[in-house]
């Protein structure tokens, strides 16, 4: 695999300018800080090929859906992630000539991604068609400390002339969504203005009625002083500028210091937003670009504090583990229970909502580990928030008496997908909520949660799944029919081994929630009861008859769980004999062709194994791993990480490895050919999980923290910090041993290799 990206621990960096990769870039660039992101483009202007991209986290657009062929039950609209004002616009004209670096003679191209300190450089020299020659250097970022905020230094250095130099920091909401349905624009202009340093546009979403205020204030320096502004206002639709004109003198910087705020009416009235965006303009144009600057890093200290993973020996795969910790930081920060993990984060339009069972599955592990319980308490509130809808959606299909099917995606808790397979059949996605729920409260251990949000969520997935099988005569079995598993290049089979298990596994767990709340509170259990009508004898009766006699496909020969009952009507053929030629198959195959093959886009049944692993013994999943992996194409970004873990489980290091590597730099390697539509965030947190579930074999049993590591051969050492339950601990895997130790809170004993071992407050234990 060609690494195009400049191999460093702390950095991302591209060398040279290569239109061709620009997109590609202007994914990996991207910045956030978890309220709001942007794709890396350029200031200046560009007519190369590029994707414009702003976004405000919780800020959607309902696209009327478009189908080919409509069925009942599909939504009404896609819910958008919305592409927003851009506010990193500034024009330069030399003389009378557009800065524009599809047009220009480029040279020192770099760009620069300092994850350690959450900033964005970028340095060039441009020469224009009439020969004047600039060099240019800017730093932007989104602020960590100020969520609203961002600020761009730009400094422009005339080197063979004199002359006049025409700066234009603009916002821009006349934006459109490369995605939208019917080349709609998503935007109405409520109001703008501009003074002489600076301007702002008020916009409100249509059908939604979002209202965000998109401002800008800057200043001018020449040489490093502030110099006076004589300035003009353009305004047109939805687009403000200040343009000024300076003599620009040979050698001598001339730099602009945008400052830059959006602020949505989900956290203020519309009619103060112009009044409460002026503050935020004051506010961070007063603490200046430096302070900023200073400020963003010691936050980006304090949040590696707890992330970081350190690899030692191997400069690429520390560079691409800090990849995926620095973009998921970026796109989540758990402060705002109404917001969520989009697939694409902040960098990219592609997947629209911003909610998919990513979030249960890959993301909350990583957020359980590396930030305050809080965090994921918040993602669990954000569905807890939904189950409304969700009950509603569940209704809508012909479910009833309270059952729950949370979305395929969504933002707002309203089902957003609109393919029959998916929206009707990939109904796993509800498990992996109970699922959540179950991680959260074995790792916290904030069963306080459960009583007071987390039953009413699970009874309502009971009800669902107890609808959903039915009893077959011929079988003398409850089946479940029609279903789409994870794998979703086969649709509409029967008896999926995964959702099958997980259905009967929710139901089973949510009796055993009842028990706990029932214990916990009964006063709250008896008004949870009355609340929700739930027939407690009658109900769980049916959820014991269904764990009880639930079908479960298995091949006595092979011993191995069937993905479904007609996998092995399928020709056996393993990816090793498929050409290249025919990948990915999705873009090189016929849907047809994928649905009557064999071949597995993701894990199916071992994500079933991995979910629940104590379950079963080494050599069920052993079995079951030779089985389907060889016949797994990896074509969701988030199967290499499961497969990791097993794999690291099964002893097998290499395989491990090999899969860790192809999740870890698959956006910076640009290994599934798509990464110019957006980095696939909820993956990275799938990257993590490889390293600490799989090479540091950590899992909770029993309310303790339990390791089983292994060091991978290329490594000279890694380590992590994990957070459990108040207690901080550094975990290091070297060629001495396994070092542990105590950096925050109580005492705590945890398992090492299935031995108890007691860290005290502040000590390290070591074991060779
Ligand atoms: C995967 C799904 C996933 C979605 C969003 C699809 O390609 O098959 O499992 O939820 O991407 O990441």
């Amino acid at each position: 695999m060609k690494q195009y990206f400049k191999v460093d621990e702390w950095k991302i960096i591209e060398e040279g300018f290569d239109p061709h990769h620009h997109k590609i870039a202007e994914s990996v660039f991207s910045l956030g800080n978890g309220r709001m992101g942007q794709r890396a483009n350029f200031e200046e202007a560009y007519s190369g090929e590029t994707l414009q991209g702003n976004y405000v986290a919780g800020v959607y657009y309902p696209d009327k859906t478009r189908v080919g062929w409509w069925k009942n039950g599909y939504p009404e609209y896609f819910a958008k992630v919305l592409n927003a004002a851009n506010w990193i616009g500034i024009d330069i004209l030399i003389e009378n000539e557009q800065l524009d670096l599809a047009k220009c003679e480029v040279s020192g191209f770099r760009r620069e991604l300092n994850m350690k300190e959450g900033y964005l450089k970028r340095n060039f020299r441009a020469k224009t068609e009439g020969g004047k020659l600039i060099e240019v250097e800017t730093i932007r970022f989104c602020s960590m400390v100020d969520d609203e905020a961002g600020t761009i230094q730009y400094t422009i250095i005339p080197l063979n002339f004199n002359g006049a130099l025409t700066i234009t920091p603009f916002i821009d909401g006349d934006v459109v969504n490369e995605d939208a349905n019917y080349n709609e624009k998503f935007w109405d202009e409520v109001k703008k203005g501009t003074g002489k340093d600076g301007g702002y546009v008020q916009l409100r979403t249509k059908k939604t009625g979002f209202e965000v205020a998109t401002g800008m204030k800057f200043t001018l320096l020449q040489e490093g002083k502030v110099i006076p502004v004589s300035s003009q206002p353009v305004e047109r639709e939805k687009y403000i500028a200040v343009k000024v004109v300076l003599e620009a003198a040979q050698g001598k910087p001339v730099t602009i210091i945008k400052y830059a705020a959006n602020l949505s009416s989900q956290n203020y009235k519309a009619e103060e937003l112009i009044e409460k965006l002026q503050e935020t303009l004051q506010r961070i144009s007063d603490k200046g670009f430096e302070t900023m600057l200073a400020e963003q890093a010691t936050a980006w200290a304090k949040k590696w504090e707890n992330n970081d993973i350190i690899i030692e020996g191997d400069v690429s795969a520390q560079q691409a583990i800090r990849f995926n910790i620095f973009q998921l930081n970026q796109t989540y920060t758990g402060e705002d229970d109404r917001l969520n993990i989009g697939p694409k984060g902040f960098t990219g339009e592609k997947y629209g909502g911003s909610t998919y069972w990513d979030t249960e599955a890959y993301c909350v592990p990583f957020y359980l580990s590396t930030a305050d319980q809080k965090v994921t308490r918040n993602l669990l509130l954000y569905r807890y928030k939904q189950l409304g809808k969700a009950i509603e959606n569940a209704k809508l299909l012909g479910f009833k008496d309270g059952a729950a099917l949370y979305p395929m995606v969504t933002i707002d808790g309203t089902e957003c997908h609109n393919e029959w397979e998916i929206t009707f059949e990939e109904i796993h996605r509800n498990g992996a909520i109970a699922y959540a729920i179950f991680n959260y409260v074995r790792y916290t251990d904030d069963e306080a949660y459960l009583v007071d949000y987390g039953l009413e969520v699970l009874i309502a997935i009971a009800r669902f799944w107890s609808q959903r099988v039915n009893w077959s005569g011929e079988r003398k079995k409850y089946v479940m029919l029609g279903v789409t598993g994870p794998n979703e290049y086969e649709n509409n089979i029967n008896n999926n081994w995964y959702t099958n298990t997980l259905a009967a596994w929710c139901m089973e767990y949510t009796m055993e929630v009842i028990e706990k709340v029932k214990l916990a509170d009964q006063a709250k259990y008896a008004a949870l009861v009355n609340k929700i009508q739930f027939n407690e004898e009658q109900e769980t009766a049916k959820y014991k008859d269904i764990i009880q006699n639930m079908h479960y496909p298995y091949d006595e020969q092979l011993q191995v769980f069937l993905q479904q009952d007609g996998y092995l009507d399928k020709e056996q053929v393993l990816v090793k004999d498929l050409p290249m030629a025919y990948r990915p198959l999705n873009q090189k195959w016929s849907w047809d062709r994928i649905l009557r093959s064999c071949f597995i886009k993701q894990a199916d049944v071992l994500q079933g194994l991995y979910f629940f692993e104590d379950r079963y013994d080494i050599e069920t999943i052993r079995r079951n791993f030779d089985f389907y992996e060889p016949r797994t194409v990896h074509e969701s970004s988030l199967s290499p990480c499961v497969h990791a873990i097993l794999a690291a489980k099964l002893g097998d290091e290499a395989r491990a490895y090999e899969f860790y590597l192809r999740t870890a730099r698959l956006d910076i390697d640009n290994y599934n050919n798509d990464t110019q539509d957006g980095c696939h965030i909820t993956s990275m947190a799938g990257t993590w999980m490889s390293v600490v579930q799989g090479f540091g074999g950590m899992r909770v049993r029993e309310g303790q923290l339990s390791f089983h590591p292994f060091l991978p051969g290329k490594w000279q050492s890694f380590s992590f910090n994990v957070s459990f339950r108040g207690t901080l601990l550094n975990v290091k895997i070297s060629k001495n041993g396994v070092n542990i130790e105590h950096l925050l809170g109580k005492d705590l004993t945890v398992l090492v290799y299935g031995k108890e071992q007691l860290i005290k407050s502040n000590a390290i234990i070591s074991l060779s």
